[in-house]
């Protein structure tokens, strides 16, 4: 059983009681749980690895859920851990190995967020889950929600495309769209609705739900036979991922199961970069800026509110560091991941692999170093990313002909 110990403040150490706050009653911070994990051995954790329940369950009491019946599992989590050669080549890094999240049941990596926050909302006994995105967590909360039978909603600024909904739509969502800016209008009436209403809040305001990314670090030991990358590389908005793998990493470390923890790397558009514009100030504070347009769309935040002081804690412990790209470097790391490793991941993903590009350039990642890029939304969520001349996909004559003078070539 995961067993919830109790929820602390992580900036003026509070402690609330388990299941009535989410925040600081003092400071607002979102409160961080504590789990009795202590009496788990190595055979426990064998057992974990063996498990015939591939899923993110498999660590069960490293979740803070109290029965296995209330698990809301779509089969997420043992995503592959790809060892890309010709990809590694072409940057540098021997030992390049690509997590592979597009493949998880809605695309992207929220699905392991919200396999555990729906798992606990249906275990407390919600019957609305919330969320205000314009494109991966609304899918995701949707996808989750429908299969725990609970109704979901789900708010977008007006404007929103509808592409970027559709998918939370044919889950069953109530998308409701408002007429205002996301940081602004959409933030105010979403806090709001939650108190109005009492609907489950699946953002990072939810310390219960942000426990779910802990199990990157517990399926890369398992797929790695204990040995720990030297780097992991994130592609990074709320700052969820950074905190919630180093959380997974120093259970693991303060249960003697590793000997050491990565170091985290967080990536991010050049227009949304608070973390690594604090980062590289020395500063423990996150200014918000005002996030510009990026192709890297589903990282397009420039207040990251929550957990973004921890997210930058989390990278100065491991020994980690901070990188931002531009929209041409992230291009290019779409197109090499997917015409060198073949996995078609959208641009706010493809940020992991310009990052090792461009810190194997600066000669802080060396040749030899393991290496881990965390791919985290498939490229179908955002296909018009790819670029394709007019001419490309012009209908030629269905002659050899015609084939010979397209591409050009002679037989094999
Ligand atoms: C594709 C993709 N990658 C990465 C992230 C990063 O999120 P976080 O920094 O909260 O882990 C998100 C979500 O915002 C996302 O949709
Ligand atoms: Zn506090």
């Amino acid at each position: 059983m995961g067993l919830v110990k109790s929820l602390r403040c992580p900036k003026c150490g509070n402690e609330a009681v388990p299941r009535t706050a989410f925040q600081c009653a003092e400071c607002r911070s979102v409160l961080e749980i504590q789990l009795k994990i202590d009496h788990l051995t190595r055979g426990d954790f064998e057992a974990m690895r063996r498990s015939r329940d591939r899923s993110i369950w498999r660590w069960f009491d490293f979740f803070p859920l109290e029965k296995r019946s209330s698990i809301v599992s779509l089969g997420e989590g043992d995503t592959p851990l790809i060892h890309a050669r010709r990809l590694g080549e072409k940057i540098g890094v021997a030992n390049l190995y690509l997590k592979n999240d597009t493949v998880l049941p809605t695309g992207s990596l929220k699905d392991r967020s919200n396999s555990v926050g729906i798992s606990v909302a249906r275990e407390w006994g919600f019957k609305t889950a919330a969320v205000m995105s314009t494109g991966n967590a609304a899918a995701s909360v949707a996808a989750y929600a429908a299969a725990a039978g609970i109704e979901s909603i789900v708010m977008v600024p007006k404007g929103t495309a509808p592409s970027k909904i559709l998918q939370a739509q044919a889950y069953g969502a109530t998308v409701i769209v408002v007429d205002g800016d996301f940081d602004n209008e959409v933030a105010k009436l979403y806090k709001s609705a939650l108190n109005e209403f009492g609907w489950y809040d699946c953002l990072s305001s939810n310390p219960y739900r942000d426990e779910g990314k802990k199990s990157y670090a517990y399926e890369m030991v398992d797929q790695m036979d204990g040995r720990v990358p030297d780097w992991v590389i994130h592609p990074t908005a709320g700052g969820t991922g950074i905190y919630a793998m180093w959380k997974g990493y120093k259970e693991l470390l303060s249960l003697g199961w590793i000997e050491r923890a990565p170091k985290l790397v967080a990536a991010q558009s050049e227009a949304a970069a608070p973390i690594v514009a604090a980062f590289e100030k020395g500063s423990t504070k996150i200014e918000a800026v005002v996030a510009r347009e990026t192709i890297a769309e589903s990282i397009q935040v420039g207040n990251p509110v929550s957990l973004g002081w921890r997210a930058l804690a989390s990278l100065r412990e491991s020994g980690g560091t901070a990188v931002a790209l531009s929209d041409r470097e992230i291009l290019e790391g779409q197109v090499v991941l997917a015409r060198l490793a073949g996995v078609f991941a959208e641009p706010a993903a493809a940020t992991s692999v310009a990052a090792a590009k461009k810190l194997r350039d600066r000669g802080v990642i060396d040749r030899d170093d393991i290496v881990v890029c965390n791919l985290t939304g498939h490229g179908l969520k955002q296909p018009d990313s790819i670029q394709v001349s007019e001419t490309e996909f012009a209908p030629i004559a269905p002659t050899l002909n015609a084939l010979r003078e397209k591409i050009g070539r002679s037989p094999e």
